[in-house]
């Protein structure tokens, strides 16, 4: 048996990292599979949010998905808090990881930054939550872009602590999903630093909310080097951004680096930003279009998300009891 678990935070507009790197691969993936997708409203309250804003961001992100193609005919669309069990379970998981795993932890050293000291407890232990999102539902596939491959592996190992710890074999040991040419889409701006909501140069990123004007403007203005495109995957070595350029234009034409480099080999970035705009704008338009329709009906929203907490508790509430019986809280 498979099933599917995934999870983006509701902060910020969805991105083409995002898009390209995790949220294609929820759509396709629903057509094999179980699937389960979370708006994660606990895990965006480990650094500080703005109520109203917050709010607003759960409905934007769940319509942004609507949108995508996530179906909630098919799988499951909710948002975290509204299923108490990650909460809870995530409690339990934090008394089975060590602080030795957690100290390794990249994304806790980037995000608390030079501020160790003022960072919430709950930046620190965000990865036994989402540890506990994807073990509540004994989940077996979580499609992610690479940025969370450590975090995938601490969940695998809390998963097997707990199962020998407790002698069961209630979790499986879910396993990452980070595939096609674009599961590390990098900032416009900067080649080596990942595309991100929390950039503060919107000109980084293609949001899924810009026009088609912005979007060809942001990639005119891309960084790039002064060489022209190689023929071979071998020449985009030392190469980011080119590389990141390339990577984007093979995972929206649904090609791959080495057809990508076959067609513009020998050209220059003058030729290669228009046709990388187009093709944006080709995948992306009828995405916000979509997205600008949906919104707009709040209410339908939240009926989306209350039927999808019902049909969640009702996968992860037997897990958390078969959770209490292991532990010794219940017979
Ligand atoms: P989040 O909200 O930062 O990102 C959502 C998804 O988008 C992917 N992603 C990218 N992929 C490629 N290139 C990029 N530049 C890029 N930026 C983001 C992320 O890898 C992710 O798949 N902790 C998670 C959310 C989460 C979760 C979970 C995921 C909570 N619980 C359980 C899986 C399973 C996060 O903050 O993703």
């Amino acid at each position: 048996m498979s099933r599917v678990f995934s999870g983006i935070q509701p902060t910020g507009n969805l991105h083409l990292g995002n898009y390209l790197g995790a949220i294609r691969n929820w759509v396709t993936m629903q057509d094999a599979h179980e699937c389960i997708y979370c708006v994660v409203d606990l895990h965006a309250i480990t650094v500080a949010q703005d109520p109203a804003t917050l709010r607003a961001g759960i409905r934007d992100m769940t319509a942004a998905l609507l949108a995508s193609g996530i179906d909630p005919a098919r799988s499951i669309l909710f948002p975290q808090s509204q299923v108490r069990v990650h909460a809870e379970l995530a409690w339990v998981l934090m008394c089975t990881a060590r602080m030795g795993w957690l100290n390794r932890m990249t994304q806790f050293k980037e995000k608390s930054g030079k501020d160790r000291e003022g960072a919430s407890v709950g930046l620190f232990t965000y990865p036994v939550l989402q540890a506990a999102d994807i073990l509540a539902y004994q989940a077996t596939h979580v499609p992610v872009g690479d940025d969370q491959k450590q975090h995938l592996e601490l969940a695998r190992d809390i998963a097997q602590k707990f199962n020998t710890d407790m002698s069961v074999e209630l979790f499986p040991l879910p396993e990452p999903v980070i595939q096609g040419p674009a599961t590390r889409v990098m900032s416009l701006r900067d080649g080596n630093a990942k595309m991100s909501k929390s950039d503060p140069s919107d000109a980084s990123r293609v949001n899924m909310t810009d026009d088609a004007d912005t979007i060809a403007q942001k990639i005119k203005r891309a960084r790039t080097d002064a060489e022209v495109l190689p023929s071979e995957v071998a020449g985009l070595a030392g190469r980011a951004e080119a590389a990141n350029l390339v990577g984007i234009m093979a995972a929206l034409t649904d090609s791959s680096v080495a057809a990508v480099l076959a067609q513009y080999g020998g050209q220059g970035f003058g030729a290669f930003k228009p046709a990388l705009a187009d093709a944006a704008v080709a995948v992306l338009a009828p995405i916000t279009a979509r997205f600008n329709d949906l919104r707009r009906d709040t209410t339908a929203i939240d009926v989306v998300l209350a039927q999808g907490a019902v049909r969640a508790r009702a996968i992860a509430e037997p897990v958390l009891a078969a959770v209490h019986r292991a532990v010794g809280f219940s017979g």
